[in-house]
């Protein structure tokens, strides 16, 4: 551990004494993960404390902070989940829990907005139902990491509209721009929905305050959400983001992973589609190939 100033050697040895008091008091802790956990939690924290030297005005502060994130938390919004977002902390834990295997698709973040019950369409269906927004063509497949095509695998799909908004954050009871299909034998997919803008985070509470007074922007870099499930397969919940787009290096939860940027080709209106579909805007096509780890992959 860095202590920044200089402290007298007294001073040293109060502070890692009351330490060791603290880390002591676990030692009746039956649960053994519970002990370590809170032994390395109180660890960081009394050294974070320590090396800047937190004064008491700022842990107040700190104290009111928290308990602000706590008052805006209700069943529609978490900000807590909002804060581990910004601080990267979810990020963190999905990396660890979605260890590298083989050829599998990166995972990212789950983010507010997912509901269950999505509509079901069918393969080369629509998601939009009516969300504005340029259209888009998205195909792929899902394979396991051996290579072998994944039928019948369940993928759900989110999206904000051109006006970075999800449908359950509009004032009626729409569903828009959600959906899920399932592969056909081949391991294969294909729907259209619209092409993903950027847009910020709730930033109104205190975690857009605290981005605003370090000088952060709470916008995310445009993407479309998918969470796909099959038996036998680890759960992947990723989502992929648009080449050329300015926001990748700043995306304000560190969702952006390089293999998840896919080239959005953009197509002038009345070029034919995929399907046939008459199309009389500029539309977009992307592809994303997924690889679902086993299930056993930690
Ligand atoms: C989202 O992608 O929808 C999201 C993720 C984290 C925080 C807020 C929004
Ligand atoms: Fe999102």
């Amino acid at each position: 551990m860095t202590i920044n100033r200089d402290i007298s050697a007294e001073q040293r040895a109060r502070e890692e004494d009351l330490v060791q008091r603290v880390l002591r008091s676990f030692d009746t802790c039956e649960d053994a993960r519970l002990g370590e956990i809170m032994r390395s939690l109180v660890t960081h924290l009394h050294t974070f404390v320590r090396e800047v030297r937190l004064t008491e005005a700022e842990w107040t502060e700190a104290i009111e902070f928290l308990t602000a994130v706590g008052h805006i938390t209700d069943d529609k919004r978490q900000e807590f989940i909002l804060l581990s977002d910004v601080l990267g902390a979810s990020m963190q834990t999905i990396t660890i829990n979605n260890e590298a295997y083989g050829d599998a698709t990166e995972a990212t973040v789950f983010g507010p907005f997912f509901v269950e019950g999505s509509p079901r369409i069918d393969n080369g269906g629509d998601l939009s139902f009516g969300a504005e927004g340029r259209p888009c063509w998205v195909e792929g497949t899902v394979r396991d990491t051996d290579g072998k095509p994944v039928p019948g695998a369940r993928i759900e799909v989110w999206e904000a509209d051109d006006d970075g908004f999800y449908d359950v954050q509009y004032d009626d009871d729409r569903t828009a721009a959600r959906a899920h299909l399932f592969t056909d034998e081949d391991g294969g997919y294909r729907f259209w929905a619209i092409t993903p803008t950027p847009y910020p985070i709730p930033h109104d509470g205190p975690v857009g305050k605290m981005l605003q007074a370090v000088g952060r922007s709470p916008m995310r870099a445009s993407h479309l959400h998918f969470m796909v499930t099959a038996p036998g397969a680890r759960r992947l919940v990723t989502h992929i983001f648009v080449r050329g787009d300015e926001l990748l290096h700043s995306d304000t939860v560190f969702g952006v992973k390089d293999s998840l940027v896919k080239d959005f080709v953009q197509r002038l209106a009345g070029t034919p589609t995929p399907d046939g579909r008459p199309v009389d805007r500029d539309w977009t096509r992307v592809k994303f190939d997924m690889v679902l780890a086993p299930e056993e992959a930690s």
